[in-house]
């Protein structure tokens, strides 16, 4: 019952508030084609990711697990001209679709893929100097959720925000006693968030057609 009811519910939002978009659908589509796993953020969670990209005025965005590119299209068409996506991903294969899909797309030059472990990427971001992240999207590997928050607070500024994909696990998050080594990692990610004063976050459960799961979100702090 529940998940048929999210995914009617998804359906007609997405209907009612998404236009028919033949970019992120052929996106979808190479994705599929490819054998890439079906685990994008759905069209309204894209949806809400642009939305609050533009809202906050982000130019530049930082995402870690890049897949096919699908969420980094949404996030990429929230940019003003000169606006810049840094998007982090590990395995060359996905690498492979999401430059063609950025392409096709017509974002690449806008977008910056890296490949290579996030953990190094991040490094190497420091390294660099890269201004700072006006919007950070951790989506890649939740083990890594830990590192990925403490490496990304000293890219960010004073009311950047982090939002990070997947903590809530079918509501597994809130066993404390769970051996799952995904769920142990999104509690001690929740709980480094709580914990950092530079920090101010919430956590959203979501569901829909990607099933049970959730958001966090927080604020980087002056
Ligand atoms: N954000 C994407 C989905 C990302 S899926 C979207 O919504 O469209 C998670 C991605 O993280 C996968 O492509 C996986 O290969 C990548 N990943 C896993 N471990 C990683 C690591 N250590 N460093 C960088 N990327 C990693
Ligand atoms: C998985 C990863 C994700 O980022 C996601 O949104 C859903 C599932 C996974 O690794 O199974
Ligand atoms: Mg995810």
């Amino acid at each position: 019952m529940s998940q048929a009811l999210w995914t009617a519910v998804d359906h007609y939002t997405t209907d009612l508030l998404l236009s028919p978009d033949p970019v992120l659908e052929a996106a979808v589509r190479t994705a599929d084609q490819a054998g890439l796993p079906s685990i994008a953020v759905s069209p309204v969670q894209g949806k809400f990711l642009f939305l609050l990209a533009k809202a906050m005025g982000a130019r530049r965005i930082l995402e870690i697990g890049t897949l096919g590119g699908y969420s980094g299209i949404w996030l990429a068409r929230a940019l003003p001209p000169g606006g810049r996506l840094i998007t982090l991903e590990l395995d060359p294969a996905h690498t492979a679709v999401a430059r063609t899909n950025f392409l096709a797309a017509g974002l690449a030059s806008a977008i910056e893929l890296r490949l290579g472990p996030a953990r190094d990427s991040l490094q190497q971001l420091a390294t660099e100097g890269q201004a700072p992240f006006d919007l950070v999207f951790i989506d890649a590997d939740k083990p890594g959720y830990p590192d990925y928050l403490r490496l990304i607070v000293p890219l960010c500024r004073p009311g950047s925000l982090i939002v990070a994909d997947n903590v809530v696990r079918d509501g597994a998050v809130a066993d404390a006693g769970s051996d799952d080594p995904n769920v142990r990692a999104v509690r001690e990610f929740n709980a480094l968030l709580a914990s950092d004063p530079r920090l101010s976050g919430t956590v959203l459960q979501t569901v829909g057609v990607k099933g049970y799961d959730g958001l966090a979100i927080a604020l980087v702090r002056a």
